[in-house]
């Protein structure tokens, strides 16, 4: 819960930024972990576990994307579709995807994601009695603009990405900087490219042990990062640690199974 004077301190935090009027679209102002407003949904091992490929659903659906200062990006995202001939039947997403971006010099921002590493849990209840599908996901993403200001209502850093037809997308807010990602590399270099099968084959036992020791490094890698990485943003309108043990500890997905293991 927000205090009097936290809640004070923002508001001239928030002022003084507005009077200043600050306003950029480069990779410094980039730089950082954003997610849309149900804050819950963030890039990082709380959203996808490399070491075992699962997606982990958070409390309430959103977006997030990290960015460093060295070209490389995160996204996480986590959408539902109501379905309106039953409420009850929701379709639901769960995307990862990490690669690099470029900013060109007209202003456009493209994210190229590394090809094998992306991963979409999609499940619709009513369709697929109970079985969600596990595939790969590659999609380069173009927007055509973006632009870092103050957002002066809650007195933080605020996102603005234009897709690639100028239509805005919902705001992100800074949560994390330094951002909150998993290691900045191919995560699952030893599998094949094909769009829905896990390439390397559970009898295969070179490619299963080079996988290992592949997850050897990248669990490595991520105790490293947890030791030194993600500071949270403790301003505007959520202020709470619990975001955070939210959505990293609670890991259920339910009756959810895998097509893909
Ligand atoms: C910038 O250039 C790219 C590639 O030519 C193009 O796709 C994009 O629409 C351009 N952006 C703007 C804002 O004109
Ligand atoms: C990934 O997507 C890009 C562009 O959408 C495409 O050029 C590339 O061939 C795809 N890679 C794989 C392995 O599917």
């Amino acid at each position: 819960m927000l205090s009097v004077s936290s809640v004070a301190l923002l508001l001239i935090q928030a002022s003084s930024f507005f009077k200043a009027g600050y306003a950029a679209s480069d990779e410094s102002s980039l730089y950082g972990t954003w997610s849309s407003k149900s804050n819950q949904v963030f890039t990082g091992p709380g959203f996808y576990d490399p070491v075992d490929e699962l997606l982990i659903e958070p409390s309430l659906p959103g977006l997030s994307y990290s960015f460093t200062e060295d070209g490389w990006f995160e996204e996480a995202t986590y959408q539902v579709a109501g379905n309106p001939k039953d409420p009850t039947c929701p379709e639901a997403s769960l995307i990862f995807q990490h690669g690099t971006y470029e900013i060109l010099s007209n202003g456009t921002l493209i994210l190229t994601p590394i090809a094998v590493d992306g991963r979409q849990l999609y499940s619709n209840p009513c369709d697929d009695k109970g079985v969600s599908t596990y595939t790969r996901y590659n999609q380069t993403e173009l927007f055509k603009s973006f632009v870092v200001e103050v957002d002066a209502y809650h007195g933080v850093y605020k996102l603005q990405l234009y897709q690639h037809d100028g239509s805005p997308m919902q705001p992100l807010y800074l949560a994390y900087k330094p951002p909150m990602m998993l290691p900045t590399q191919t995560l699952n270099p030893t599998e094949g490219a094909s769009n829905t099968d896990s390439g390397a084959s559970a009898t295969d036992t070179q490619a299963v042990n080079e996988k290992r020791s592949l997850r050897t490094l990248v669990r490595r890698s991520l105790e490293n990062r947890h030791k030194t990485s993600a500071v949270k943003v403790h301003k505007g309108f959520w202020n709470s640690d619990t975001f955070w043990y939210l959505s990293a500890g609670l890991l259920g997905l339910g009756s959810v199974m895998f097509l893909y293991s």
